[in-house]
């Protein structure tokens, strides 16, 4: 049912106050293809919706608890299709991952406090230890000379001894695409244990995954020291419906984040949210199956498409996520040009910088959409860049 010609088909989505369409189209005009926010173009899985018409057709939405069924839910899950246990109880829920990596900043840090990220990353990341009052330390990741980026631990211990408190590690990695492997994480948890950082990772892409990598979580490895931030928002296109958790393994962590999260006033969650959440994690097997299979065509798509287009660009190897990194800088546009450009070719992508100073030069795609639009973003990024 979940077929290549069931996501061919996508979705009409203008007019429903979508932010990757209508925004796009209100700033570059109907004709622009959107090709930006991590949002796919695809119908989300059947039973969520019909779970959300279910508990719709009750006419009364009020207060409403957690029920036991939920967090069994998501911990089977990830039992099944990623091998990693956790009890329904180290769970917390949360609005967004966003509220996440913010919460764990001022649970376990106070203000002034170092946090390190690794840039190029997810611009919330560095927003988030601005917006908290704590200083920004960096340990970039590091691009081999086909575009694949490594782990710097050098830097992370640098960082570490220059007075880190937490560390946010984006697992799977947006925009690199990388899935962090075993030796890589055990690596890093060791330099991180010996200067007792604890570490906060976002794994919102770990069901994006393609043979031959394959996701570890960080809670299977180090579960007294990190905090694991998952959703079905990137997975099951759910991200309106604002529910996300953590999981915390150890009970004086899980305290202190139950309670930074409630100072902030987040205290219940939303009834659709927690109905489509269920209704994704225990019937959306299927579903994620076709959309797997559909998403590695599209990651060769786009690979074959942009070779022949652009054949200076460097397409970072995809090995997760539905986002690609691509190095336009062999073309000599600064962003401003490259935007302006792109914007004139009609087709908007998320600006390098959004990620770090090192993004200038680069656009991320976002390949999570019907194949054929890959075709026509590339045709018209090379107009954009070589007329
Ligand atoms: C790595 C990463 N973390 C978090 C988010 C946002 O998640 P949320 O909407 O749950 O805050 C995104 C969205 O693109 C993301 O790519």
């Amino acid at each position: 049912m979940f077929s290549s010609e069931y996501f061919d088909t996508g979705l009409y989505r203008v007019g429903t106050a979508c932010e990757k369409w209508d925004v796009c189209r209100a700033e570059h005009g109907a004709e622009t293809l959107p090709m930006w926010v991590a949002d796919m173009d695809f119908p989300s899985p059947p039973a969520v919706q019909e779970a959300i018409l279910r508990r719709a057709a009750h006419p009364t939405w009020g207060y409403t608890e957690v029920e036991a069924a939920l967090p069994e839910a998501v911990s089977a899950f990830w039992a099944r299709r990623h091998g990693t246990d956790f009890a329904a109880g180290e769970l917390t829920l949360l609005p967004c991952v966003v509220t996440g990596l913010k919460t764990a900043i001022r649970a376990y840090t106070r203000p002034g406090e170092g946090v390190l990220i690794q840039s190029p990353v997810y611009g919330p990341f560095r927003m988030a230890v601005e917006a908290t009052g704590r200083k920004l330390l960096d340990a970039p990741l590091v691009p081999d000379a086909r575009g694949r980026y490594h782990m710097d631990l050098q830097a992370v211990e640098a960082a570490c001894r220059a007075g880190a408190k937490l560390m946010m590690l984006c697992s799977p990695h947006n925009p690199v695409s990388r899935l962090w492997s075993r030796e890589e994480l055990t690596a890093l948890l060791e330099v991180l244990g010996r200067w007792g950082v604890p570490l906060v990772s976002d794994e919102i892409h770990a069901d994006f995954e393609y043979e031959p990598h394959s996701f570890v979580s960080v809670r299977s490895l180090a579960p007294e020291r990190t905090v694991t931030l998952l959703a079905p928002s990137k997975t099951f296109n759910l991200a309106g419906l604002q529910t996300a958790f953590a999981v915390i393994a150890d009970e004086w962590m899980r305290a202190r984040f139950a309670d930074a999260l409630a100072s902030g006033g987040v205290v219940s969650g939303n009834i659709f949210g927690l109905e489509a959440a269920r209704a994704a994690f225990e019937q959306g097997d299927a579903w994620l199956d076709g959309l797997l299979a559909y998403l590695r065509g599209n990651r060769e798509t786009l690979a074959r498409e942009l070779a022949a287009a652009l054949p200076e660009a460097v397409l970072t190897p995809m090995e997760a996520t539905y986002l690609g990194w691509m190095d336009l800088r062999a073309y000599g546009f600064h962003e401003e040009e490259l935007l302006a450009r792109c914007g004139r070719a009609g087709v908007m992508f998320t600006e390098g910088t959004f990620f770090g100073a090192q993004g200038d030069g680069f656009l991320r795609i976002n390949i999570g959409c019907p194949r054929r639009n890959i075709a026509e973003a590339v045709a018209r990024l090379r107009r954009a860049i070589v007329g």
